[in-house]
């Protein structure tokens, strides 16, 4: 198991983002967000990078900002939601770090994302408006059926329905600890 690089996956609204720097402060990592790398290295917001270029473009600069990671150690790594759609990215990531994927029921998970759906064009319609209630849920249900398999492949599976941040980041130093990888006891 390569522990240099801790990378969480899981759907949007998960709280990948909230748990990768209390989690890094805990094993004593950086932690990185790679939707933000994105947003510096184009200059552009998730929302306007989407309108103005497409998702492919948004997915190719999140391959790159992806591969970029490569290069550093001692990293815990939030990833957007939808990397792991990329069979070469799942693939990539399974050989380059330990994959942890934050596992949420579509219910917890639309719960979540009616409070914060702003800057996700995944939950847009086709007009840009936000998708709210029915329409929400029916969207997150369809997208997590589609990726499921996909994380099902992560190195190791947290269960988030009811655990708020810190439990999620503590069971995740405890598992890392269990394996012989990395946490300060
Ligand atoms: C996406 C998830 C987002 C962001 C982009 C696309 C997805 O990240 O990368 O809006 O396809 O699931 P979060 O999972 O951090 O919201």
């Amino acid at each position: 198991m390569n522990f240099d690089r801790i990378y969480l996956t899981g759907f949007m609204g998960s709280g990948k983002s909230s748990v990768a720097p209390r989690l890094a402060r805990g094993l004593g990592y950086t932690s990185l967000d790679l939707d933000e790398a994105v947003v510096q290295a184009t200059g552009l917001s998730i929302p306007a990078l989407f309108d103005l270029y497409g998702e492919e473009r948004f997915r190719q600069e999140e391959r790159e900002a992806l591969l970029a990671t490569g290069g550093q150690t001692g990293l815990v790594v939030s990833l957007g939601g939808g990397v792991i759609a990329r069979e070469d990215n799942l693939d990539w990531l399974l050989g380059h770090g330990t994959l942890v994927y934050l596992r949420g029921t579509p219910q917890f998970l639309a719960s979540r994302l009616a409070q914060s759906r702003r800057n996700r064009p995944m939950l847009f319609d086709e007009h840009g408006e936000q998708l709210e209630d029915a329409a929400l849920r029916t969207r997150v249900e369809q997208l997590l059926a589609q990726r499921a398999a996909r994380y099902e492949r992560a190195h190791f599976t947290v269960d988030i329905d009811g655990r708020d941040i810190r439990q999620v980041a503590a069971y995740i130093r405890r598992l890392l600890v269990q394996q012989g990888g990395p946490g300060r006891r």
